[in-house]
């Protein structure tokens, strides 16, 4: 019907993001995701990282890549103008070894694709793991919670957690109506938790060189939907469970966030890939450069 609206969780201002928020829109790293016990053993030596999500590193600390500011421009690809960000990200920043070089560039296609292509990388190995943490709800900013949202996650296996919410360096197949996405799921229908609706799922077909399906979302009263692509081998599927948890998380228009009030869809490897190296490969080393794309394709039926 030609209604628009703004279908990402944010603040109004600068000083709003400043003064802190819940990853709206952050390109989070240099690990995104949780460490488990909040260290890592690389090459013979033990790496302590900071406990901020129970026993485990979330999003590397308090002062990951969310909280860095990024040098922009602006470039022009094959005809196509797209916003670079970049960073170096000193060797032993956050307690992780190595300087790591790092862009994300963003760019609106003409089939309403936004575009989001990582490059990285390193002069010693270390754990990486890059992913866009916004929030999206199609009914629109501050427009309740996500409830109704047709879900759908290209994916027949889940990363096991504890009730900690760590890593196990399980695999397990996904469970019929508990965390099966692999047929839209109204969102709503079952009850959602961290094992559901909070968790890592492993994206059919893995790394890709071109990206594949990982999830397709239809908000059924105002038509929208998003389509996610990524070449990355998972996606966490966040359904914004803690949000306002620690009092009103305020957004755009000065509107309080409910729990369950977006969603994010957190393409990336396995995060504890440096404690399971058989669970995935969110490692990245001096002689293999990383780069990644993720697509969110916007459209309406
Ligand atoms: C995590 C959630 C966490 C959220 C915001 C997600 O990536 O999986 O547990 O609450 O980020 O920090």
């Amino acid at each position: 019907a030609g209604k628009l609206a703004d279908v990402v969780l944010g603040k109004d201002t600068l000083e709003g993001y400043v003064a802190g928020h819940p990853y709206f829109g952050a390109t989070t790293g240099r690990v995104a995701g949780r460490i488990s016990g909040a260290q890592f053993t690389l090459e013979g030596k033990t790496y302590p990282l900071e406990a901020n999500n129970g026993p485990n590193c979330l999003h590397s600390g308090l002062k990951g890549y969310d909280k860095l500011v990024w040098a922009a421009e602006t470039i022009n690809d094959h005809g196509v103008d797209k916003l670079r960000l970049s960073i170096t990200d000193p060797d032993g920043r956050n307690g992780f070894p190595g300087t790591v070089e790092c862009t994300v560039t963003y760019a609106l296609l003409d089939d309403n694709t936004l575009e989001i292509a990582y490059t990285a990388s390193t002069d010693k190995t270390t754990p990486f793991n890059l992913t866009n943490h916004s929030y999206f709800n199609l009914k629109g900013s501050g427009k309740g919670d996500i409830l109704g949202h047709e879900m759908q996650i290209f994916a027949d296996s889940v990363a096991t957690i504890d009730a900690d919410a760590t890593l196990q360096g399980r695999r397990d197949p996904v469970v019929a109506g508990f965390n099966d996405y692999r047929e839209p799921v109204v969102l709503g229908s079952r009850e959602l938790n961290i094992n559901n609706a909070d968790i890592h799922f492993f994206v059919d077909n893995g790394r890709t060189k071109l990206p594949k399906p990982a999830a397709a979302v239809h908000e059924p009263k105002s038509g929208r939907t998003i389509a996610g692509r990524t070449t990355e081998p998972g996606v966490q599927f966040y359904a914004g469970l803690f949000l306002s948890a620690d009092g009103p998380e305020i957004g755009k228009g000065g509107v309080t966030y409910p729990a369950k009030g977006g969603f994010c869809l957190e393409t990336q490897d396995y995060a504890d890939s440096v404690n399971f190296p058989e669970m995935g490969g969110a490692i990245l080393k001096p002689d293999e450069p990383f780069c990644s794309t993720t697509l969110y394709r916007f459209s309406a039926k």
